[in-house]
């Protein structure tokens, strides 16, 4: 079975690229489908999500070309939109959503499966269909498991979140974007992702002003037109090498990063002891000795990422003392702690607080990735650990980031995705022919 095997104690050290953000991506090549023009999106990453959607944007009849690795073009104009969004990747992935939104705004219809994504918590979308619904929208859940939405005209609207949700952000301003007269969405959320979705609508001719702040104001236009436009480098790709780096107490360089949107990741890892230093577009972590403890607590942007959750579990349950992190957004974010106890971490969960008592170190063991993030997370603890670590549901892994056993290779990391006993055994050749050498 496909899964990774890692050989951990190789402090991470080099320079590594961040690639496009997967959630800014998800979001912009569903908005892309609202021109009748060729859409240029650049810096997208190479990841299963993104497969995901652009095959599903293909499938409604939009033109779709891939240039090159991390560049689409997309041309709404040839969707013939007569069947619901609907296949099992698109119910696999969170951000086919999206396609509710976009669909929506362009042609004031969409039938989408209801999405899937990783097992964190509930996840409903009730402030999605609050959001519709405020712009006039009819929206039905309908077997087997479909959003319905169907509005004769849409109609600008004052519409209040009554949580802050980036999904429901990002597809209200979609819905919006064409609808007659203004929108304003108060207690927005913030995120990078949703600023980078207002700009690149706005790209296209649309008028949505205040993304970033906690409100939005978009006033409606009759149509968007093609454009070219360039994803932000993902800020949680970012924050995994950077407290990956932390946890097997190396030296990276992390490149093409927005350092602003790393301020809180970079501020924990300072508070604990690591030295941080900042310059335009990259970021260097370096951690040299055995850091501290601290509290933490999940919230929206500018907060500390709950898709940073696991990684600083992971990293303050190698810390001296005793942590707590408290998980604010999501209600099952903490499944990648019995995980993390085979390795010999030593963590109590109550309810949606992990109390840690950091260990000298991990050790190797068999572990599943529960989701994305704490896959990842997984991984940079095998990285630290003694001894060798198989790490199986990698799918989840493949999801969010791209080439990681490759990246992770470049810093010096011991691991390889292998497929049977014999790709295994030579994997772990060549990690120790690399130590004696
Ligand atoms: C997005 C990200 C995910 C990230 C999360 C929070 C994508 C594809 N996924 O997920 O990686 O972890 O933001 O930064 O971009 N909520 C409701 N009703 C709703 C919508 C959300 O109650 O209609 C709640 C959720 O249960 C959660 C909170 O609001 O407690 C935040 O969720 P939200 O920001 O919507 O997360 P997603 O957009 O699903």
């Amino acid at each position: 079975m496909e899964h990774y095997v890692v050989k951990g104690g190789t402090p991470l050290v080099g320079e590594v690229e961040i690639a496009g953000a997967k959630n800014a991506a998800l979001a912009i090549l569903a908005a892309a489908i609202m021109a009748d023009e060729p859409v240029t999106v650049e810096n997208v990453p190479d990841v299963s999500d993104i497969r995901a959607i652009v095959g599903a944007i293909a499938e409604i009849g939009a033109e779709v070309s891939h240039p090159d690795r991390h560049t689409y073009v997309i041309n709404g104009k040839t969707i013939r939109y007569t069947e619901p969004v609907d296949n099992d990747a698109v119910r696999k992935i969170r951000g086919s959503y999206y396609l509710i939104g976009s669909l929506l705004g362009k042609y004031s219809e969409a039938q989408v499966a209801l999405p899937g994504g990783c097992n964190i918590g509930l996840r409903p979308i009730d402030q999605h269909i609050k959001g519709f619904r405020a712009l006039g929208a009819v929206v039905k859940i309908c077997p087997p498991g479909l959003v319905e939405a169907r509005a004769d005209e849409l109609i600008g609207s004052h519409i209040y979140m009554d949580v802050v949700s980036v999904g429901a952000t990002i597809n209200i301003i979609m819905a919006a974007v064409m609808a007659k007269g203004n929108t304003i969405i108060e207690n927005a959320a913030k995120e990078p992702h949703v600023v980078d979705l207002a700009n690149f609508l706005n790209s296209m001719g649309a008028r949505v002003r205040g993304a970033g702040t906690d409100v939005i104001r978009i006033k409606g236009v009759d149509h968007l037109h093609g454009t070219e436009y360039s994803i932000i480098p993902d800020q949680i790709e970012a924050g995994t090498y950077m407290y990956a780096a932390a946890c097997t107490r190396g030296d990276v360089t992390i490149t093409n990063v927005i350092p602003k949107h790393l301020e809180c990741l970079t501020a924990k890892l300072t508070e604990i002891g690591c030295e941080v230093t900042e310059s335009d577009d990259s970021v260097r972590v370096v951690a040299a000795k055995r850091l501290d403890h601290t509290n933490v607590k999940t919230l929206p942007y500018p907060g500390f990422p709950t898709d940073m959750q696991p990684q600083i579990g992971v990293l303050l349950g190698l810390s001296k003392g005793t942590s707590i992190v408290t998980e604010s957004i999501f209600e099952n974010r903490f499944r990648y702690v019995d995980e993390l106890s085979k390795m010999g971490a030593s963590i109590r969960v109550e309810s949606n607080t992990a109390i840690i008592e950091g260990v000298e170190g991990y050790t190797g063991a068999n572990v599943k990735a529960p989701d994305l993030r704490a896959g990842a997370a997984l991984v940079a603890a095998a990285l630290s650990a003694q001894g060798y670590s198989d790490i199986y549901d990698i799918h989840f892994i493949e999801r969010g980031y791209e080439d990681f056993p490759e990246k992770l290779r470049s810093l010096g990391g011991c691991i390889a995705k292998v497929d049977n006993a014999d790709e295994e055994r030579k994997a772990i050749n060549r990690f120790n022919l690399k130590v004696v050498s």
